[in-house]
């Protein structure tokens, strides 16, 4: 079938592709939902769309005309196709981007009101504490909270039944015959008591490193006893110790005054008490300027002026003995006192139970 009905064929049917093609274009521009979409699909590529009839058709075509419009109805459905998948890919990408929407969590997210948590006011201090003797060179040092007799006591001149140990109320741990602890030169498996002060961190550092020693060791301490307003049986300490050549009594004085002054100001001093320890000598109590009444006298510093913050002294012999130093070349201070007391005083809390009792609307002022 030649000539010009032919062509008229010809172009009827290309014309008839060409608007299957705009009307399915049409089609998918028009669906709004991925249902909507897959809805057209029958309707474009199915044996019944326009171009599948179409296409049913063809067997009955001269070569020539079936090759032309075989070659338009190819590309239009191409382009269908193509513009399909284009539609689909951006349906799935919005779904997409609702669900993360949706899903998405902020982890940075502040809640609004009194929600948010904050340290401990006792960690708050002993940061504060760290954070000023490291400003003066000082290292920080650890130990266990149970120790051996020989840590806690004996390395510390404090040897079996010494009077003195009567100063600690101590909790003594139930461990059977022996200790995996170590018991340092003490020989013999002794007790193990859950530390009375954070003094036995002196030895371990000293055992386990040579001087010059400019170290302080903040940590837990248990004594057995009951709690008031002023003790509860596990409390806080930071133990502070220097060994070095030439360290004298005016080095720990001027330690000491200096650490006033960086942690509660100008205003408040320290001085010294000769007192009794038997790892130091001499020995001394560590009072400073009471901060509830700036030192006129009142009912929290008993009319005196002074509050207590701790025991001090130069490291005796014996104990830097007990650690293989010798003490004829070095010498060293040491202190020790209450993080919780200090704590107390800061911020001229009254009982220390408050501390402990986590309620909540005590501790979120601080
Ligand atoms: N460990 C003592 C106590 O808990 C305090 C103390 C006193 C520590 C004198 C020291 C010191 O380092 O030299 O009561």
């Amino acid at each position: 079938m030649n000539g010009p009905a032919a062509d008229a064929g010809l172009d009827t049917l290309l014309a008839d592709i060409d608007a299957a093609r705009s009307q399915g274009l049409a089609a998918i521009a028009a669906a709004s939902t991925a249902d909507e979409l897959s809805q057209t699909e029958s309707g474009l590529f199915g044996r019944k769309s326009v171009l599948g009839r179409i296409k049913q058709g063809f067997g009955s075509l001269p070569a020539e005309m079936r090759a032309t419009a075989g070659r338009a109805l190819n590309e239009a459905q191409q382009e269908l196709r193509t513009a399909h998948a284009d539609a689909a890919d951006e349906f799935a990408a919005a779904a997409r981007r609702t669900q993360l929407q949706q899903e998405w969590l902020d982890l940075t997210e502040t809640p609004p009101g009194p929600g948010r948590g904050h340290l401990h006011l006792v960690t708050q201090t002993t940061e504060r504490l760290e954070d000023v003797f490291v400003g003066m060179g000082f290292t920080v040092s650890e130990g266990p909270q149970a120790e051996t007799d020989w840590y806690n006591f004996e390395a510390l001149n404090l040897p079996a039944a010494h009077p003195a140990r009567s100063m600690w109320d101590t909790l003594y741990l139930d461990l059977g015959e022996r200790t995996e602890l170590g018991d340092g030169e003490g020989g013999e498996a002794s007790s193990v008591v859950l530390r009375t002060h954070t003094s036995p961190v002196q030895i371990r550092v000293m055992e386990s490193g040579a001087p010059p020693i400019y170290t302080i060791c903040p940590g837990r301490v248990f004594r057995r006893d009951t709690a008031d307003a002023s003790h509860m049986p596990v409390f806080h300490q930071i133990e502070g110790l220097v060994v070095d050549r030439g360290i004298s009594f005016a080095d720990l004085a001027g330690t000491l005054e200096e650490f006033t002054s960086a942690y509660f100001g100008k205003a408040i001093s320290s001085r010294l008490r000769p007192s009794y320890f038997p790892f130091t000598e001499p020995s001394a109590e560590f009072d400073i300027t009471c901060v509830i009444c700036g030192g006129a006298g009142c009912q929290t510093c008993q009319r005196t002026g002074w509050i207590e913050l701790g025991g001090c002294g130069m490291v005796h012999p014996n104990v830097l003995a007990n650690c293989d130093i010798d003490f004829e070349e070095w010498t060293g201070f040491a202190f020790g006192f209450g993080i919780d007391r200090l704590a107390l005083m800061r911020h001229g809390i009254d009982d220390l139970r408050d501390m402990y009792t986590n309620d909540i609307r005590f501790l979120s002022q601080f």
